[in-house]
């Protein structure tokens, strides 16, 4: 079975949370699914949040080995905090972490183009690890162009799309820029969207993130993922 390496268009689109319940789907289904968050900056919040959803018991250092405390991109917060982003380390991780799981869903951080560690990228990442991806994109106004320049930048450099989820998406709210988006990404893109999954009140809380779980489980085109 494929890992799968989530990105997305920009940070804060909901990688996280729909890593998470894609786990948690998958869980469902009978898969026995880990989560990795190979580098963070600001805190462990991601990997405890996916290490909840996909409800493992992997110790938090190996799901995120490295952890940085400033909020700016690794290779910055690396820098100032003087570590040393060593990528066997995350590889290492990644091999012990496939090795117990049918599946490893691994979230990026922020963009493709995010620097990890000096000038070595997320696109270098997801090279070395040989991993699928799935963009997770805003529903609205800037969306085409963002979700656009990510599967044109995951071309560049080599990597395999596997489809777009279109995150947050207010249907009492959706303007002509949300209700076109999908269309317009799959033509342009020729990359399927995967799903279109709703905005869900406190989905980081635990009913929350039920409901975000049933959306995903609805929503999303898994035959297209595994
Ligand atoms: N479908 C949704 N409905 C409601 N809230 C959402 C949804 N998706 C994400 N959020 C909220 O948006 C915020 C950002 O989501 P998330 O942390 O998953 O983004 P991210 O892309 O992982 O960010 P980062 O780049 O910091 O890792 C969180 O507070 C999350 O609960
Ligand atoms: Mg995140």
């Amino acid at each position: 079975m494929n890992n799968l390496f989530i990105t997305g268009t920009d940070t804060g689109v909901g990688k996280t949370v729909i890593a998470g319940a894609l786990a948690a789907v998958l869980k469902k289904k009978g898969i026995d699914v880990g989560v990795m968050k190979p580098v963070a900056a600001g805190g462990w919040d991601d990997a405890r949040f996916l290490i909840r959803a996909a409800g493992v018991k992997d110790n938090l250092f190996l799901v995120n080995p490295y952890c940085l405390g400033t909020p700016v991109v690794p290779a910055v917060a690396a820098e100032i905090e003087g570590v040393k982003i060593d990528i066997r380390k995350i590889k290492n991780a990644y091999d012990a972490l496939s090795k117990k799981h049918d599946m490893l869903i691994v979230e990026g951080v922020g963009g493709l183009l995010v620097p990890i560690y000096r000038n070595y990228l997320v696109t270098d990442l997801i090279n070395y690890l040989k991993l699928p991806v799935i963009i997770v994109a805003r529903p609205g106004l800037g969306a085409i162009n963002h979700t656009l320049l990510t599967i044109r930048q995951a071309k560049v450099s080599r990597i395999k799309v596997l489809g777009v989820i279109i995150n947050n998406y207010d249907e009492a709210n959706a303007g002509i820029a949300e209700m076109t988006a999908p269309e317009v990404i799959e033509r342009i893109g020729k990359i399927p969207v995967l799903g279109i999954v709703s905005h869900i009140e406190g989905a980081d809380t635990e009913k929350g993130f039920k409901a975000l779980v049933k959306e995903v489980e609805e929503r999303v085109r898994f035959d297209l993922i595994c």
